[in-house]
């Protein structure tokens, strides 16, 4: 019987893939037969993955680009398509927040930085978007593409302090959903787009809002933990799973969904 989770020789994408979530999910993507070509700024990085991975036998390959620059990200698909001849996934991990484009308790919203809470969704949602445009005109000449945008549990239940990062992440998940229905209708069942809303993993970005030096949780951290029923915080492998269904044919009637990894936060209210 076929394997519809069968995933060997895909030329996926990950822009953000170094970051500590895309690292975890490009290395395993390469172990289950891929071809995983890493983007990203910082070319050490990158290149020391990319080592990783093909000595473990997989097959990775690191680009230098930016989710920003629209150049670049054009320079990157002609040399995508020129050795690998087509890209079947694109992942947009890349993402982030910035100090500016939050609130903390003892402020207010005149606080806020909008330059930064501009940034912000810009790097987001714009970052998602312009890396989709470019590459999906590579999908169409071969004739498929599947692309998975990373959303946020802050997307779906709106978070104290994270208002731009909020704001951002809900603009990336209604962009997927305009996004399936106009794959579909304009180019037909072969191209779909989905996104994953994690919920609360432990990276180097949010480890010291949620944890302290001793590995004890902060007040933030104890919270979430109290609104989260598995009570803990996900590990990046956990996410695995999720990012494997949707970039599989196991998905294919599949589009324009928002598939939620935590610990059942998102269902969950006392
Ligand atoms: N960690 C979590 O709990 C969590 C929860 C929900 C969603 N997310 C989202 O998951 C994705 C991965 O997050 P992570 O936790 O691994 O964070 P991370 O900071 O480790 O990874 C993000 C990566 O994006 C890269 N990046 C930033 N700007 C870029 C640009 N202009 N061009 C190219 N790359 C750029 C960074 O260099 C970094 O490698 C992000 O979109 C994040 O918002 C994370």
């Amino acid at each position: 019987m076929e394997n519809i989770f069968c995933i060997k020789d895909k030329v996926i994408l990950i822009t953000g893939g170094y970051g500590v979530l895309g690292k975890s999910i490009s290395k395993y993507l390469a172990n289950q037969g891929a071809i995983v070509i890493i983007l990203g700024r910082n070319k050490s990085k990158g290149e020391a993955l990319v080592k990783e991975i093909n000595d473990s036998g997989d097959k990775a390959y690191f680009l230098e680009s930016d989710v920003m620059n629209e150049k670049k990200l054009i320079q990157n698909r002609e040399q995508i398509v020129k050795e690998h001849g087509k890209i079947d996934v694109l992942i947009n991990a890349a993402g982030g927040n910035m100090p500016g484009a939050t609130i903390s308790p003892e402020n207010n919203i005149f606080d806020l930085q909008l330059k930064d809470f501009k940034s912000v969704v810009d790097l987001n949602l714009f970052g998602t978007a312009l890396p989709t445009s470019v590459f999906l005109e590579a999908m169409l000449e071969s004739g498929g593409g599947n692309i998975i945008n990373f959303s946020s549990m802050s997307a779906l239940r709106p978070l104290t302090r994270v208002v731009g990062y909020g704001a951002a992440k809900a603009a990336v998940l209604n962009y997927t959903k305009y996004m399936a229905g106009e794959l579909a209708i304009k180019f037909g069942e072969k191209f779909r787009i989905n996104a994953l809303a994690p919920g609360f993993f432990l990276t180097e970005q949010n480890r010291s809002l949620l944890t302290s030096t001793d590995g004890s949780y902060t007040d933030r951290g104890k919270t979430i933990i109290a609104h989260t029923p598995f009570k803990r915080f996900g590990k990046p492998e956990e996410l695995h799973g999720a990012v494997h269904y949707l970039a599989s044919d196991a998905s294919k009637f599949v589009t324009g969904t928002v598939l939620v990894v935590d610990g059942g936060f998102d269902s969950f209210s006392i």
